[in-house]
């Protein structure tokens, strides 16, 4: 499962880039207005921190203004994917990208019918929100299962991209799955290295190390 990291703060992406673990990055508006930074600058950043997709989200809501937009973030790097919401218009915007062979992300959404769409659009990734999903009282593992299942179902090639995670166990749900991809903010991707036993035993193996009184090298 491919790891992307849900942020626009670069410090962050940085760091995570650096355990090699990171395949790419996530932002949306709420994201970019978080990191108080322009929108173009930051994405161009991102853009040179990691070689995988960078998600930048258009803010138009009409087809024409959604292509206009593209064209300006297109032209920022050769990683940029362009996210558009799960409507109409954006999903005419995602067919047109996809075949001129644009890396389209395909966002907000929330049911098994809407990504079966996004990927006869053509989408490079479907975006269903699981942490959202389950605040208002839904199962949004069970979305993943669904689009999973109709995905196999007739080999769509559109990445399932679990968005929204809230937790590690929304990781490990999307892994047992076999989700694409999963997305998280950098304190759920922190969280997934730890365990108390891991501590505790790296404790124990130093305190018996350092009765032996030896050093490596
Ligand atoms: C995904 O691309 C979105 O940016 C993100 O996962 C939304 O998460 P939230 O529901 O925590 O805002």
């Amino acid at each position: 499962m491919k790891f992307f990291v849900d942020t626009a703060d670069t410090q962050e992406i940085a760091d995570l880039a650096a355990t090699g673990l990171l395949d790419g990055v996530t932002t949306n508006p709420s994201l970019i207005a978080k990191s108080g930074r322009k929108f173009l600058e930051v994405v161009e950043e991102i853009c040179g921190l990691v070689d995988g997709p960078v998600s930048a989200e258009v803010v138009a809501l009409d087809h024409d203004t959604m292509m206009k937009e593209a064209a300006i973030l297109r032209k920022i790097a050769p990683n940029v994917c362009i996210k558009v919401p799960l409507t109409v218009d954006g999903l005419k915007t995602c067919k047109k990208l996809s075949d001129d062979g644009c890396m389209v992300n395909v966002t907000l959404c929330f049911s098994a019918n809407q990504a079966l769409l996004a990927a006869k659009a053509g989408a490079t990734f479907i975006s269903p929100f699981v942490g959202r999903h389950d605040d208002i009282g839904f199962d949004g593992m069970q979305l993943i299962s669904d689009i999973r299942i109709i995905y196999d179902n007739y080999d769509f090639a559109t990445e399932i991209l679990v968005a929204s995670v809230r937790h590690p166990i929304h990781i490990l749900e999307a892994a047992k799955i076999g989700a694409d991809v999963m997305t998280a903010p950098p304190a759920v991707i922190r969280a997934l290295f730890n365990h108390p036993l891991t501590d505790k035993g790296i404790q124990g193996f130093l305190a018996d190390w350092a009765k032996t009184g030896q050093t490596i090298g």
